[in-house]
């Protein structure tokens, strides 16, 4: 039995990338500290595939808690390390619990896995390294802009790090996965993303509004240099997502990375506006959606899709769900909630 370690594996892709892992086979250890995410959702990774991940209570920053974890569990070939803060407006507020949490659960893991002799480690990047790329869409060559939060500077940094820790020559080999905008839920609707408070993503703030917890969307900016004036994004559906990092895994136990360090970007390929996701739902649920034109969210990007070419023909992975079915399960998702 192939073992891996998913941190911040009941979060939003971490959990949907667990499923995924046990239904290929993997058997899976989650590491979390449940401050983003509750242990119920455990239970219901187990209602969907009939197995109970290992699940271990810890702060990925705690590095004697987290050596006892690999004491506890050892024969780990892989790590996905998903643990991280991820939200650009709150980072802004509190830049040091959001360098502290983000780079050091990094460092503990790149200063544990040589001596626990686990080589491969798959980390979650962002689409937000890129910033407002000068061309679209974004190849994994294109060259990442300077982060416009300290949420996105986390991202940069952590892909530099595993870089330079990797060319200095620890014996661990790292993949970075760009991913552009998650969203979606499993189809069971047994488990989806759960954003405490007031959302700050669109597709929970979407499902939100359409089941009446909100008055109506507020849709940031209609002024863009964007065929309907509203901001574009490559909104991938989140197993799709989940189910590149079991390819991406498979590729590093087989030994086929061509590079100590490889980086894919994880979308569709396609950009879509803000507007056409409001009626792309509207079409999908058959639920109205009210909705206003408001003043441009600071910090926004304009438009950004991905080049998917690399991903598609190297990790022979591409997104197949639709965008319909992925907004639908977002709101079969929602409806579980109330
Ligand atoms: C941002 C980050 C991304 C991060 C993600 C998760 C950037 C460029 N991207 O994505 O790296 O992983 O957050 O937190 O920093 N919108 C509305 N009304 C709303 C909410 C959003 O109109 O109520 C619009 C936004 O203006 C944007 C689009 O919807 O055009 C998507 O926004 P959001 O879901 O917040 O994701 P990003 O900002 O693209």
């Amino acid at each position: 039995m192939k073992k891996i370690l998913v941190t911040g594996g009941t979060g939003y892709i971490g959990s949907h990338t667990v499923v995924e892992a046990q239904q290929a086979g993997y058997e899976v250890v989650i590491v979390d500290n449940l401050c983003n995410s509750q242990v119920g959702v455990i239970e219901r990774i187990q209602q969907i595939t009939g197995i109970r991940p290992a699940f271990e209570q810890v702060d990925c920053t705690d590095m004697a808690a987290m050596e006892e974890v690999f004491k506890k569990h050892p024969q780990i070939g892989a790590v996905i390390h998903f643990a991280a803060f991820k939200a650009v407006g709150e980072s802004v507020q509190k830049p040091l619990q959001y360098y502290h949490n983000n780079l050091r659960s990094l460092w503990v893991l790149l200063t544990l896995l040589p001596k626990y002799e686990v080589g491969n480690l798959v980390f979650s990047s962002s689409c937000t390294v890129y910033g407002q790329p000068d061309h679209l869409p974004v190849t994994e060559q294109t060259p990442r802009k300077p982060a416009e939060s300290p949420y996105g500077n986390t991202k940069q940094i952590c892909e530099d790090i595993i870089t330079d820790a990797v060319r200095a020559g620890i014996p661990v080999q790292g993949i970075l996965l760009r991913y552009f905008n998650p969203i979606g839920s499993h189809p069971s609707a047994k488990i989806g993303e759960l954003p405490i408070g007031t959302p700050q993503n669109l597709v929970p703030f979407v499902t939100q509004t359409a089941a009446g917890i909100r008055p109506q969307l507020r849709i940031f900016g209609n002024d863009y240099n964007t065929p309907d004036g509203s901001c574009i994004r490559d909104y991938i559906n989140v197993v799709d997502l989940a189910k590149a990092h079991i390819v991406a895994v498979d590729r590093m136990l087989k030994k086929q990375c061509k590079k100590p360090v490889e980086v894919f970007n994880l979308g569709t390929g396609k950009g879509v506006s803000v507007l056409e996701i409001v009626r792309t739902f509207e079409r999908a649920t058959g639920v109205k959606l009210p909705y206003e034109i408001v003043e441009r969210r600071a910090g926004d990007i304009e438009q950004i899709w991905a080049d998917t070419t690399f991903a598609n023909t190297e990790l022979g992975w591409q997104a197949h769900e639709t965008l319909e079915d992925t907004l639908s399960s977002a709101w079969k998702w929602q409806q579980t909630l109330q």
